[in-house]
C-alpha cells in the first residue's frame, strides 16, 4: 500500500514529526493547505499519515487507523472499581516485575493490559506491519491522559517492527517470563467497522510451529495463546490446556514452560 505522511491544516512540525519521518521511512509531502482526497490524487497514493500533536492518524479513504488505549482503559478499570481480573490476566499468571512478550501487538491493547499487571517490569509488543507499529508506537509516545496509572502503562511498553519469528529467534532462553500471540481470528468474530483498517493493514498469517517451538525456549513461565476454540489452531498446534467457558468464544490456550 502507498502512503505518504503530511502535517495537519495548521502545518504543525516538530522534532517528533522529524523521528517519526525516519523512524516509518514515508515519503513528507508538505500540506499547503490541500485536502487530503487532492493530496491523494495528486500523488497517486491510497493512504496518508496526517501528524497531529496527540499522534499520528492514517487516513484510508473514509477509514482512519490511529493509537487509542480505550478498550485496555476500560478492562483495567473494571479491576480498579470491581476487582475483576482481566482474563488474559488470569490465563497468564503476570506478576509486578515480569517480562511480558506480546508477539502480535495490533493497537496494544494486551500489552496495556499486561503492562498494567506488570509494574516495575517491562513489556515488548512486536509488530510486523510496518505502518501499524509506527502508528501505535509514536501514539504510544504522545499518549496524554489524566490518569497516571494508565499514562505509566502505556508508556512502558516499548514497540518493535518486526516479524515475530525474527525477533524470537533473536532472543536467548528464558529471556522472558510470559511470551503471548492473540493473531488474526480466522473468521473475523465482529464485523466492527472500528476494526476495519486493521483488517486491512494487519498481518493475517496462521502462528507457525516454529514460532512457537522459539516462544518456549523464551519463555520462562508460558506461553499463551488466544484463539477461536472452534478454529481447530489449538489442535493444529498440539495444545492441549485451554482456558476459557464454552460460551466464550474467544479461549486461551497455554503452554506451561516451567514444567
Ligand atoms: C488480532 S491483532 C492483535 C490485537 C492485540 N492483541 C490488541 O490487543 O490490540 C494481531 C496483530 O498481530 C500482527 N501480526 C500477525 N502476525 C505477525 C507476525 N508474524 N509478527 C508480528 N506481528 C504479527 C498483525 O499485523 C496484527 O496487528
Amino acid at each position: 500500500m502507498k502512503i505518504i505522511a503530511t502535517t495537519s491544516l495548521s502545518d504543525y512540525m516538530d522534532d517528533d514529526f522529524n523521528a517519526f519521518l525516519a523512524d516509518s521511512g514515508l515519503q513528507y509531502i508538505p500540506r499547503q493547505n490541500r485536502s487530503l482526497p487532492l493530496l491523494q490524487d495528486e500523488y497517486q497514493v491510497e493512504g496518508i499519515v496526517v501528524w497531529y500533536k496527540g499522534g499520528p492518524v492514517l487516513f484510508i479513504g473514509e477509514q482512519k487507523f490511529f493509537f487509542h488505549p480505550n478498550m485496555a482503559k476500560n478492562r483495567i478499570s473494571l479491576y480498579r472499581k470491581s476487582g475483576v481480573i482481566d482474563p488474559l490476566i488470569v490465563a497468564c499468571g503476570i506478576k509486578p516485575g515480569d517480562l511480558f512478550l506480546d508477539c502480535t501487538l495490533g493497537l496494544g491493547a494486551d500489552s496495556i493490559v499486561a503492562a498494567y499487571f506488570s509494574e516495575g517490569g517491562r513489556v515488548t509488543g512486536v509488530e510486523s506491519s510496518p505502518i501499524m507499529a509506527a502508528i501505535v508506537k509514536w501514539g504510544m509516545k504522545l499518549y496524554q491522559h489524566e490518569s497516571p496509572w494508565l499514562i505509566n502503562a502505556v508508556h512502558q511498553i516499548e514497540v518493535v517492527n518486526c516479524d515475530h519469528y525474527t525477533y524470537l529467534s533473536t532472543l536467548d532462553d528464558k529471556s522472558y517470563d510470559i511470551v503471548y500471540f492473540d493473531p488474526m481470528f480466522r473468521k473475523p468474530l465482529l464485523k466492527s467497522q472500528a476494526l476495519a483498517p486493521l483488517r486491512v493493514l494487519a498481518n493475517h498469517d496462521p502462528i507457525t510451529e516454529e514460532s512457537l517451538q522459539q516462544a518456549c525456549r523464551v519463555a520462562r513461565k508460558r506461553v499463551l495463546i488466544k484463539e477461536q476454540i472452534s478454529s481447530g489452531e489449538f489442535e493444529r498446534l498440539g495444545i492441549k490446556k485451554i482456558v476459557g467457558s464454552n460460551n466464550n468464544k474467544i479461549n486461551f490456550g497455554i503452554i506451561d514452560c516451567t514444567e
